[in-house]
């Protein structure tokens, strides 16, 4: 059974739990896309892992973990979670798996990253400076680009280093006015992460192919959400790979026909990091609770989260596109407690009713949304794993979840922990 879990809000729904949870069933978990942009949270009893970049599958240490092709690589991270796995006594020795065509995320993107979007003044997308944007500007532009196989000939490396820096340097001079940047501590710092990182590269695309001919389980993992797509999202308000679950086939070659099952992970309201329109956003004291209570803050910049309620418009674009089979819905349980919840069926837009969500960023600043009204529950569901068992007006929501988007709910979440998820099948 292969199966790919992607977002489908604004990213930050929770992916990383449900990963987890399912790699007990795979033997192999794949990140196809995003780079350390990302941040998972995957807590186990009393420990809490925090990653970025390696798929949150690592913490099952009998899964093996391949980062993909699409994904953008920044090595000084990526040593750092696998150093702190090992501290915790996990290691990644022998069953990691890094593409040697994913493009390298250096210290220049970085800082090209929050030079431009210091420039950019209050049109700034909200990046989260991790020089991902950049990154993924190289490998379209294709002549300033380095991938991991460069990590294994360091002459070369030094070449074409010598290259970029120098073109690197033209640019941050004449558009920032920022110093240059000195191409042999780029090049050091190159050095450390080959010697750590070069045994780890390989074609994943064959391995991949060969766990499949072998009837391995596989299971792809997406980073951010589909409203984060280059292609399908918010753009310009967006990341710069495509973050939906159309990014899975592009990002680690294997065909999309080859997954049983997509599942798409979503809260029980909606959050956003950065800028860009948020139709169902409460900037509000229902925002503040909704933040307090789900501890929305981000994972990697630790920014707080704007929050606002469930909106079924997004959910049922995101499934679409994404070809979803079914829905894991976290954060049931930041919800109790409060009075009456409201999720978002259509909106209005100039005048006409609409429930297909328009990506087109000026349009959302002007929808309106129409909410259906539900009543609250004030019990605690964070110890119930029987569906059957959670208040009436939790299954009724779930209910208006699945009536809304028109896909079934199969997984809700009641808490943080691996166990705080009730499956429905
Ligand atoms: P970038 O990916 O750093 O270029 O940021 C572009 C936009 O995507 C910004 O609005 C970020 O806040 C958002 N973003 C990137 N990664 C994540 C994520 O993992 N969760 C939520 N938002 C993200």
């Amino acid at each position: 059974m292969n199966r790919c879990v992607v977002g489908l809000q604004w990213g930050d729904e929770g992916k990383g739990k449900v990963v987890d949870i399912l790699a007990e069933q795979s033997d192999v978990v794949v990140r196809f896309a995003g780079g350390a942009n990302a941040g998972h949270t995957v807590v186990i009893g009393d420990k809490k892992f925090k990653l970025h970049l390696m798929p949150s599958g690592a913490v099952r240490d009998d899964a093996c973990c391949v980062v993909g092709n699409g994904v953008v690589m920044d090595p000084e991270i990526f040593i750092q979670e696998i150093e702190g796995l090992d501290k915790q006594g996990i290691s990644m020795d022998s069953r990691l798996f890094i593409s040697e065509n994913a493009h390298v995320v250096l210290s220049y993107h970085k800082l090209e990253d929050s030079l431009r979007e210091a420039s950019l003044g209050k049109n700034k997308i909200g990046t989260t400076n991790r020089g991902i944007g950049p990154c993924y500007s190289d490998k379209i532009g294709r002549s300033y680009a380095i991938r991991m196989a460069d990590f294994r000939d360091l002459a070369s490396l030094k070449d074409k280093l010598t290259k970029i820096v120098e073109y690197k340097n033209k640019i941050f001079s004449a558009l920032y006015d920022a110093e240059p940047i000195d191409v042999d501590s780029v090049f050091e710092s190159c050095k450390v992460y080959a010697d750590k990182l070069v045994k780890y590269v390989t074609n994943t695309t064959k391995y991949l192919h060969e766990a499949i001919d072998d009837g391995k389980n596989l299971l792809f993992e997406g980073a951010q959400g589909a409203l984060l797509d280059l292609d399908h999202g918010t753009f310009p308000f967006v990341t710069s790979s495509n973050a939906s679950a159309l990014g899975m086939a592009p990002g680690c070659g294997v065909p999309s026909r080859l997954v049983d099952d997509f599942l798409g992970v979503i809260k029980a309201y909606t959050t956003r990091v950065g800028a860009g329109p948020f139709p169902s956003e409460q900037d509000n004291e229902i925002g503040q609770l909704i933040r307090d209570k789900g501890n929305e803050y981000g994972t990697t910049t630790g920014r707080p989260r704007r929050c606002g309620w469930f909106d079924g418009v997004v959910v049922k674009y995101s499934a679409k596109i994404g070809g979803i089979d079914q829905l894991a819905m976290m954060h049931l349980d930041t919800l109790s407690g409060m009075k009456e919840l409201k999720l978002c069926k259509s909106y209005i837009v100039d005048g006409v009713e609409t429930d297909f969500f328009p990506s087109d960023a000026k349009t959302l600043e002007k929808v309106e949304c129409v909410y259906e009204t539900l009543p609250g529950w004030d019990e605690d569901i964070t110890a119930i794993s029987d569906y059957n068992d959670l208040p009436a007006n939790a299954k009724a929501y779930v209910d208006m979840v699945e009536k809304i988007t028109g896909v079934r709910v199969g997984v809700v979440g009641v808490g943080p922990g691996r166990s705080q998820a009730i499956f429905r099948n």
